[in-house]
Protein backbone atom coordinates (compact mmCIF):
# COMPACT_ATOMS: atom_id res chain seq x y z
CA UNK A 1 0.00 0.00 0.00
CA UNK A 2 1.48 3.57 -1.03
CA UNK A 3 0.97 5.54 2.01
CA UNK A 4 2.34 8.56 0.87
CA UNK A 5 5.39 10.88 1.71
CA UNK A 6 6.65 11.49 5.24
CA UNK A 7 9.78 13.22 6.94
CA UNK A 8 10.99 12.52 10.14
CA UNK A 9 14.22 14.86 11.26
CA UNK A 10 17.17 12.82 13.44
CA UNK A 11 16.82 9.93 10.62
CA UNK A 12 19.76 7.63 12.83
CA UNK A 13 18.60 7.91 16.03
CA UNK A 14 17.48 5.25 18.69
CA UNK A 15 13.76 5.70 18.54
CA UNK A 16 14.17 7.23 14.61
CA UNK A 17 15.45 3.83 13.25
CA UNK A 18 12.85 1.85 14.38
CA UNK A 19 9.86 4.44 13.62
CA UNK A 20 11.39 4.65 9.89
CA UNK A 21 11.86 0.47 9.93
CA UNK A 22 7.39 0.97 10.99
CA UNK A 23 6.98 3.09 8.60
CA UNK A 24 8.92 1.28 5.64
CA UNK A 25 7.34 -1.63 6.71
CA UNK A 26 3.45 -0.18 6.40
CA UNK A 27 4.27 0.77 2.93
CA UNK A 28 5.40 5.04 3.37
CA UNK A 29 7.51 6.75 1.63
CA UNK A 30 10.46 8.06 4.03
CA UNK A 31 12.49 10.96 3.68
CA UNK A 32 15.09 11.33 7.26
CA UNK A 33 17.27 13.83 7.95
CA UNK A 34 20.97 13.30 8.97
CA UNK A 35 23.44 15.45 10.33
CA UNK A 36 26.40 13.36 8.57
CA UNK A 37 25.17 11.54 5.28
CA UNK A 38 28.75 10.72 4.46
CA UNK A 39 29.04 8.33 7.39
CA UNK A 40 28.07 4.97 6.18
CA UNK A 41 28.84 3.10 9.15
CA UNK A 42 26.46 5.48 11.31
CA UNK A 43 23.58 4.68 8.18
CA UNK A 44 23.70 0.82 7.47
CA UNK A 45 21.13 0.17 9.31
CA UNK A 46 19.05 2.41 7.93
CA UNK A 47 20.00 1.23 4.60
CA UNK A 48 19.45 -2.67 5.96
CA UNK A 49 15.90 -1.76 7.16
CA UNK A 50 13.30 -3.64 4.47
CA UNK A 51 11.90 -1.45 2.03
CA UNK A 52 14.62 1.23 2.38
CA UNK A 53 16.17 0.91 -0.87
CA UNK A 54 12.95 1.37 -2.50
CA UNK A 55 11.23 3.93 -0.47
CA UNK A 56 14.26 5.70 2.13
CA UNK A 57 15.84 8.76 1.08
CA UNK A 58 18.48 10.22 3.12
CA UNK A 59 19.20 14.14 3.48
CA UNK A 60 21.14 16.30 5.46
CA UNK A 61 19.69 19.33 7.54
CA UNK A 62 21.32 20.51 10.59
CA UNK A 63 19.02 21.90 13.56
CA UNK A 64 20.79 25.05 13.95
CA UNK A 65 21.06 25.84 10.32
CA UNK A 66 18.27 28.39 9.32
CA UNK A 67 15.91 26.64 6.47
CA UNK A 68 18.17 23.45 6.32
CA UNK A 69 14.65 21.49 6.43
CA UNK A 70 13.20 22.94 3.74
CA UNK A 71 14.53 20.71 1.47
CA UNK A 72 13.50 17.24 3.02
CA UNK A 73 10.19 18.74 4.03
CA UNK A 74 8.94 19.99 1.07
CA UNK A 75 6.17 17.69 -0.74
CA UNK A 76 5.68 15.65 2.67
CA UNK A 77 2.19 15.23 3.76
CA UNK A 78 3.67 14.62 7.35
CA UNK A 79 6.76 15.35 9.47
CA UNK A 80 8.04 13.57 12.53
CA UNK A 81 10.33 15.64 14.28
CA UNK A 82 12.55 13.43 16.82
CA UNK A 83 16.16 15.33 15.99
CA UNK A 84 16.98 17.18 19.38
CA UNK A 85 20.32 17.09 21.42
CA UNK A 86 20.40 14.81 23.96
CA UNK A 87 24.13 15.59 25.43
CA UNK A 88 24.78 14.88 28.93
CA UNK A 89 27.44 17.64 30.29
CA UNK A 90 27.27 21.28 29.63
CA UNK A 91 29.52 24.09 30.40
CA UNK A 92 26.69 26.09 28.93
CA UNK A 93 23.90 24.54 28.89
CA UNK A 94 21.56 27.41 27.21
CA UNK A 95 23.88 27.39 24.00
CA UNK A 96 24.26 23.63 23.83
CA UNK A 97 21.16 22.36 24.41
CA UNK A 98 18.23 24.91 25.23
CA UNK A 99 18.78 27.16 22.30
CA UNK A 100 19.15 24.38 19.39
CA UNK A 101 16.57 22.15 21.01
CA UNK A 102 14.00 25.07 20.52
CA UNK A 103 15.58 27.07 17.78
CA UNK A 104 15.73 23.92 15.89
CA UNK A 105 11.82 22.97 16.74
CA UNK A 106 11.15 26.06 15.47
CA UNK A 107 13.39 25.93 12.68
CA UNK A 108 12.22 22.91 11.14
CA UNK A 109 8.25 24.71 12.08
CA UNK A 110 9.13 27.47 9.96
CA UNK A 111 10.34 24.91 6.91
CA UNK A 112 6.56 22.68 7.38
CA UNK A 113 5.06 26.20 6.91
CA UNK A 114 6.33 26.51 3.98
CA UNK A 115 4.99 23.40 2.85
CA UNK A 116 1.33 23.52 1.06
CA UNK A 117 1.06 19.32 0.93
CA UNK A 118 1.36 19.34 4.69
CA UNK A 119 -1.02 17.87 6.41
CA UNK A 120 0.31 17.22 9.76
CA UNK A 121 3.60 17.73 12.25
CA UNK A 122 3.94 14.94 14.61
CA UNK A 123 6.61 15.38 17.49
CA UNK A 124 8.63 13.90 19.69
CA UNK A 125 8.16 15.23 23.15
CA UNK A 126 9.06 13.46 26.35
CA UNK A 127 7.45 12.13 29.92
CA UNK A 128 9.81 14.66 31.49
CA UNK A 129 7.81 17.63 30.40
CA UNK A 130 4.80 16.46 32.55
CA UNK A 131 6.10 15.22 35.70
CA UNK A 132 8.85 17.85 36.82
CA UNK A 133 6.54 20.22 39.31
CA UNK A 134 5.97 20.63 42.81
CA UNK A 135 2.78 20.01 44.64
CA UNK A 136 2.79 16.60 42.78
CA UNK A 137 -0.96 14.70 44.01
CA UNK A 138 -0.09 11.07 44.36
CA UNK A 139 -3.74 10.15 43.93
CA UNK A 140 -4.07 12.01 40.49
CA UNK A 141 -2.05 10.21 37.80
CA UNK A 142 -0.57 12.56 35.28
CA UNK A 143 -2.50 13.23 32.33
CA UNK A 144 -1.67 15.49 29.11
CA UNK A 145 -3.02 18.16 30.80
CA UNK A 146 -0.05 18.81 33.18
CA UNK A 147 3.09 20.54 32.15
CA UNK A 148 6.74 20.54 34.17
CA UNK A 149 7.83 24.05 35.11
CA UNK A 150 10.55 25.61 34.01
CA UNK A 151 11.90 27.25 36.79
CA UNK A 152 11.45 24.23 38.67
CA UNK A 153 13.73 22.60 36.19
CA UNK A 154 16.18 25.49 35.75
CA UNK A 155 16.96 25.26 39.81
CA UNK A 156 17.34 21.63 39.55
CA UNK A 157 19.73 22.03 36.72
CA UNK A 158 18.08 19.30 34.02
CA UNK A 159 18.36 21.31 31.05
CA UNK A 160 17.43 18.42 29.34
CA UNK A 161 14.19 19.08 30.68
CA UNK A 162 14.39 22.62 30.14
CA UNK A 163 14.94 22.13 26.37
CA UNK A 164 12.04 19.46 25.70
CA UNK A 165 9.38 21.59 27.86
CA UNK A 166 10.50 24.84 26.21
CA UNK A 167 10.53 23.41 22.81
CA UNK A 168 7.37 21.50 22.91
CA UNK A 169 5.25 24.57 24.34
CA UNK A 170 7.35 26.57 21.68
CA UNK A 171 5.59 24.11 18.95
CA UNK A 172 2.37 24.53 20.31
CA UNK A 173 3.00 28.55 20.25
CA UNK A 174 3.81 28.51 16.64
CA UNK A 175 1.67 26.03 15.11
CA UNK A 176 -1.27 27.55 16.60
CA UNK A 177 -0.28 31.04 15.40
CA UNK A 178 0.23 29.12 12.25
CA UNK A 179 -2.41 26.53 11.61
CA UNK A 180 -0.29 24.07 11.41
CA UNK A 181 -1.98 20.90 12.77
CA UNK A 182 0.57 19.63 15.39
CA UNK A 183 0.49 16.89 17.45
CA UNK A 184 2.77 15.51 19.82
CA UNK A 185 3.84 12.09 21.85
CA UNK A 186 5.07 12.17 24.86
CA UNK A 187 7.10 8.94 25.73
CA UNK A 188 8.60 7.96 29.30
CA UNK A 189 12.02 6.30 29.24
CA UNK A 190 12.18 3.77 25.85
CA UNK A 191 13.56 0.57 26.16
CA UNK A 192 14.22 -2.45 23.84
CA UNK A 193 16.32 -2.99 20.60
CA UNK A 194 18.95 -0.69 19.28
CA UNK A 195 19.05 -0.49 15.79
CA UNK A 196 22.22 1.41 15.68
CA UNK A 197 25.41 -0.15 16.23
CA UNK A 198 26.06 2.59 18.74
CA UNK A 199 23.95 2.83 22.03
CA UNK A 200 22.15 6.16 22.46
CA UNK A 201 22.04 7.55 26.11
CA UNK A 202 19.15 6.17 27.58
CA UNK A 203 20.26 2.69 25.89
CA UNK A 204 23.51 3.25 27.66
CA UNK A 205 22.28 3.71 30.92
CA UNK A 206 20.36 0.70 30.73
CA UNK A 207 23.12 -1.61 29.71
CA UNK A 208 25.25 -0.08 33.20
CA UNK A 209 22.17 -1.32 34.86
CA UNK A 210 22.40 -4.58 33.11
CA UNK A 211 26.04 -4.16 34.43
CA UNK A 212 25.79 -3.33 37.94
CA UNK A 213 26.03 0.22 37.79
CA UNK A 214 23.86 1.92 40.30
CA UNK A 215 24.54 6.00 39.55
CA UNK A 216 22.61 6.89 36.27
CA UNK A 217 19.72 5.13 37.12
CA UNK A 218 19.68 5.97 40.62
CA UNK A 219 19.18 9.48 39.53
CA UNK A 220 16.02 8.32 37.19
CA UNK A 221 14.34 7.45 40.52
CA UNK A 222 10.52 6.70 39.79
CA UNK A 223 9.89 6.67 36.18
CA UNK A 224 7.71 5.52 33.41
CA UNK A 225 8.85 2.86 31.08
CA UNK A 226 7.84 2.32 27.05
CA UNK A 227 8.67 -0.36 24.40
CA UNK A 228 10.21 1.27 21.92
CA UNK A 229 7.50 -0.53 19.24
CA UNK A 230 4.77 0.67 20.98
CA UNK A 231 6.62 4.46 20.22
CA UNK A 232 6.71 3.93 17.14
CA UNK A 233 3.34 2.61 16.51
CA UNK A 234 2.01 5.58 18.75
CA UNK A 235 3.67 8.20 16.37
CA UNK A 236 2.01 6.43 13.52
CA UNK A 237 -1.47 6.19 15.02
CA UNK A 238 -1.80 9.50 16.20
CA UNK A 239 -0.26 10.74 12.52
CA UNK A 240 -3.11 8.50 10.61
CA UNK A 241 -6.03 8.84 12.93
CA UNK A 242 -7.92 11.58 11.09
CA UNK A 243 -9.37 12.90 14.63
CA UNK A 244 -5.91 12.66 16.76
CA UNK A 245 -5.21 15.90 18.29
CA UNK A 246 -3.02 17.36 21.19
CA UNK A 247 -0.96 15.85 23.55
CA UNK A 248 -0.41 11.86 23.64
CA UNK A 249 1.41 10.37 26.53
CA UNK A 250 2.80 6.76 26.04
CA UNK A 251 4.39 5.13 28.78
CA UNK A 252 3.30 1.38 29.74
CA UNK A 253 4.29 1.40 33.44
CA UNK A 254 5.65 3.29 36.55
CA UNK A 255 7.68 1.94 38.42
CA UNK A 256 10.24 2.69 41.37
CA UNK A 257 13.94 1.96 40.48
CA UNK A 258 13.82 -1.12 43.43
CA UNK A 259 11.10 -2.20 41.88
CA UNK A 260 13.06 -2.45 38.26
CA UNK A 261 15.71 -4.18 39.48
CA UNK A 262 13.77 -6.78 41.28
CA UNK A 263 11.99 -7.37 38.29
CA UNK A 264 15.37 -7.86 36.27
CA UNK A 265 17.13 -9.93 38.79
CA UNK A 266 14.53 -12.46 39.12
CA UNK A 267 14.68 -12.84 35.61
CA UNK A 268 18.38 -12.48 34.99
CA UNK A 269 19.47 -13.92 38.35
CA UNK A 270 23.18 -14.48 36.75
CA UNK A 271 23.06 -10.76 35.58
CA UNK A 272 25.09 -8.67 38.48
CA UNK A 273 21.92 -5.48 38.16
CA UNK A 274 21.68 -4.18 41.70
CA UNK A 275 19.97 -5.53 44.02
CA UNK A 276 18.43 -2.57 45.45
CA UNK A 277 18.64 1.30 45.49
CA UNK A 278 18.94 4.13 48.11
CA UNK A 279 15.23 5.49 48.06
CA UNK A 280 15.07 9.12 46.83
CA UNK A 281 12.77 11.16 48.35
CA UNK A 282 10.56 11.82 45.66
CA UNK A 283 7.32 12.16 45.02
CA UNK A 284 5.01 8.83 44.06
CA UNK A 285 3.30 9.72 40.56
CA UNK A 286 1.46 7.74 38.04
CA UNK A 287 0.60 8.33 34.19
CA UNK A 288 -3.00 8.40 32.49
CA UNK A 289 -2.64 6.90 29.29
CA UNK A 290 -6.27 6.55 28.67
CA UNK A 291 -6.16 8.78 25.62
CA UNK A 292 -3.55 6.92 23.54
CA UNK A 293 -5.36 4.08 25.12
CA UNK A 294 -8.77 4.82 23.51
CA UNK A 295 -6.81 5.30 20.15
CA UNK A 296 -6.46 1.65 20.39
CA UNK A 297 -2.73 0.88 21.69
CA UNK A 298 -2.11 -1.98 23.71
CA UNK A 299 1.29 -1.25 26.18
CA UNK A 300 3.67 -4.29 26.34
CA UNK A 301 5.11 -4.82 29.34
CA UNK A 302 8.22 -4.16 30.86
CA UNK A 303 9.54 -8.09 30.78
CA UNK A 304 8.44 -7.93 27.48
CA UNK A 305 10.27 -4.77 26.98
CA UNK A 306 13.68 -5.74 28.78
CA UNK A 307 13.79 -9.11 27.19
CA UNK A 308 14.00 -7.54 23.60
CA UNK A 309 16.59 -5.06 24.53
CA UNK A 310 18.49 -7.51 26.27
CA UNK A 311 18.46 -9.77 23.60
CA UNK A 312 19.47 -7.03 21.33
CA UNK A 313 22.66 -6.09 23.47
CA UNK A 314 23.51 -10.00 23.37
CA UNK A 315 23.16 -10.04 19.95
CA UNK A 316 25.26 -6.59 19.05
CA UNK A 317 27.87 -8.06 21.39
CA UNK A 318 27.58 -5.37 23.85
CA UNK A 319 26.39 -7.81 27.07
CA UNK A 320 27.18 -11.01 27.06
CA UNK A 321 24.66 -13.16 29.85
CA UNK A 322 26.95 -15.60 32.21
N1 LIG B 1 15.26 7.51 24.56
C1 LIG B 1 14.27 7.86 25.38
O1 LIG B 1 14.08 7.23 26.43
C2 LIG B 1 13.38 9.02 25.02
C3 LIG B 1 12.27 9.25 25.84
C4 LIG B 1 11.41 10.31 25.53
C5 LIG B 1 11.66 11.10 24.43
N2 LIG B 1 12.76 10.89 23.64
C6 LIG B 1 12.98 11.77 22.49
O2 LIG B 1 13.11 10.99 21.33
C7 LIG B 1 13.90 11.67 20.36
C8 LIG B 1 14.99 10.76 19.87
O3 LIG B 1 15.86 10.43 20.95
P1 LIG B 1 16.69 9.06 21.01
O4 LIG B 1 16.50 8.51 22.36
O5 LIG B 1 16.39 8.25 19.84
O6 LIG B 1 18.20 9.62 21.01
P2 LIG B 1 19.30 9.66 19.85
O7 LIG B 1 19.50 8.30 19.30
O8 LIG B 1 20.48 10.33 20.45
O9 LIG B 1 18.63 10.58 18.75
C9 LIG B 1 18.74 11.98 18.75
C10 LIG B 1 18.79 12.44 17.32
O10 LIG B 1 18.79 13.86 17.26
C11 LIG B 1 19.76 14.27 16.32
N3 LIG B 1 20.29 15.59 16.62
C12 LIG B 1 20.80 16.05 17.80
N4 LIG B 1 21.24 17.30 17.66
C13 LIG B 1 21.01 17.65 16.36
C14 LIG B 1 21.26 18.81 15.59
N5 LIG B 1 21.85 19.90 16.12
N6 LIG B 1 20.89 18.81 14.28
C15 LIG B 1 20.31 17.73 13.73
N7 LIG B 1 20.06 16.59 14.41
C16 LIG B 1 20.41 16.56 15.70
C17 LIG B 1 20.85 13.22 16.42
O11 LIG B 1 21.58 13.22 15.23
P3 LIG B 1 23.06 12.62 15.16
O12 LIG B 1 22.87 11.14 14.98
O13 LIG B 1 23.64 13.31 13.99
O14 LIG B 1 23.75 12.95 16.46
C18 LIG B 1 20.04 11.95 16.61
O15 LIG B 1 19.66 11.39 15.39
C19 LIG B 1 14.40 12.94 21.05
O16 LIG B 1 13.55 14.01 20.70
C20 LIG B 1 14.25 12.60 22.53
O17 LIG B 1 14.09 13.76 23.31
C21 LIG B 1 13.62 9.84 23.91
C1 LIG C 1 18.17 31.07 17.36
O1 LIG C 1 17.45 31.92 16.52
C2 LIG C 1 17.85 33.27 16.52
C3 LIG C 1 16.89 34.10 15.67
O2 LIG C 1 16.21 33.34 14.75
C4 LIG C 1 19.28 33.35 16.01
O3 LIG C 1 19.70 34.68 16.04
C5 LIG C 1 20.15 32.49 16.89
O4 LIG C 1 21.48 32.47 16.38
C6 LIG C 1 19.63 31.08 16.95
N1 LIG C 1 20.43 30.30 17.86
C7 LIG C 1 20.67 29.01 17.70
C8 LIG C 1 21.50 28.34 18.74
O5 LIG C 1 20.23 28.34 16.78
C1 LIG D 1 -7.86 9.32 33.25
O1 LIG D 1 -8.28 10.25 32.27
C2 LIG D 1 -9.62 10.04 31.80
C3 LIG D 1 -9.90 11.06 30.72
O2 LIG D 1 -8.94 11.02 29.71
C4 LIG D 1 -10.59 10.17 32.93
O3 LIG D 1 -11.90 9.88 32.47
C5 LIG D 1 -10.21 9.19 34.04
O4 LIG D 1 -11.05 9.40 35.17
C6 LIG D 1 -8.76 9.40 34.47
N1 LIG D 1 -8.38 8.34 35.43
C7 LIG D 1 -7.95 8.59 36.65
C8 LIG D 1 -7.61 7.39 37.49
O5 LIG D 1 -7.80 9.72 37.08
Amino acid sequence: MDHGMVCVTGASGFLASWLIKRLLLSGYHVIGTVRDPGNEAKLAHLWNLQGAKERLRLVKAELTEEGSFDDAIMGCAGVFHMASPVLGQFTDPREEIVNPAVNGTLNVLRSCKKNPSLRRVVLTSSSSTVRVKDNLDPQIPLDESSWSSVELCEKLKIWYVVSKTMAEKAAWEFCNKNGINLVTVIPSFVVGPSLPPTLCSTASDILGLLQGETERFYWHGRMGYVHIDDVALCHILVYEHEKAQGRYLCSSTVVDNDELVSILSTRYPTLPVPKRFEQHKRPYYEFNTTKIKSLGLNFKSIEEMFEDCITSLVAQGHLSIP
